[in-house]
């Protein structure tokens, strides 16, 4: 497949891009500007449009069958940004014709009861809270988008290095605690998820979480 990917420098985006590439699919990475990719991205392309620029964004993604994103707000960055970042996505992809949209969400916008996300929770930890906050702005704009085939796929509570062990569980809308009662994943497990919802779609137009 032909997969433009946002977000591919980051921790996350660039195992994204690294299983994407290892299992024969061809990727654009675009970036804010031109960089080096790390050597793992050999074979990615690159494309230099800025995020709240539709036209360019449209005119990068023109072509590919899936825009993916893993764009997060860099430390000292304002966390608001995510949803304005997703509302850009949605014109650019719908300016391009692009009708697949997944991106990386954030575990505070799953459901741990009926009606309450995590986010909501007493022990859910200040530091988390504007981000988590600013992913559920995002997840607001995808659900009032009902002309893309979108997917919000939000990591466990932890997600950080680590094997590509398998044996991971994925579900839509809600919390998944391991029996450990933890709830984790390793970057390689999670972008194994995520690329096979792109190659088979899961969860469309919805929240969809991965754990172990
Ligand atoms: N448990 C959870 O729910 C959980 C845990 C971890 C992460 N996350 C979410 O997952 C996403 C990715 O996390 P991460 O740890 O991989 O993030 P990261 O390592 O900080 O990477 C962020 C990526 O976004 C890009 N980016 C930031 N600002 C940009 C801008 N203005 N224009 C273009 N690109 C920009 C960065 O590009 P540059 O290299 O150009 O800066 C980088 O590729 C984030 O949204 C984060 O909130 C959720």
């Amino acid at each position: 497949m032909n997969i433009a990917l946002v977000g591919a420098t980051g921790n996350i985006g660039r195992e994204i891009a690294r299983q994407a590439l290892a299992r024969g699919h061809q990727v654009t990475a675009i970036v804010r500007r031109e960089t080096d990719l790390p050597a793992e991205l050999d074979g990615a392309q690159l494309a230099v449009a800025a995020l709240d620029d539709t036209d360019a964004l449209a005119a990068v993604i023109a072509g590919h069958d899936v825009l993916a994103s893993a764009f997060g707000p860099r430390p000292g960055d304002a966390p608001s940004q995510v949803g304005a970042v997703i509302a850009h996505l949605t014109d650019a992809a719908r300016q391009a014709g692009v009708h697949r949209l997944v991106v990386v969400g954030g575990a505070g916008s799953l459901e741990v009861a009926p009606g309450v996300q995590l986010v909501d929770t007493p022990t859910f930890p200040d530091a988390y809270k504007p981000v988590a906050l600013a992913h559920r702005e995002a997840l607001k704009v995808l659900q009032a988008t009902d002309d893309l085939d979108w997917t919000f796929y939000s990591p466990a509570a932890e997600i950080g290095p680590g094997p590509q062990r398998g044996g991971f569980r994925t579900q839509a809308r809600n919390f998944l605690v391991g029996d450990d009662g933890h709830s984790r994943i390793s970057y390689a497990d999670y972008a194994d998820a995520f690329v096979s919802e792109i190659e088979t779609p899961q969860y469309l137009r919805q929240i969809a979480t991965v754990a172990y």
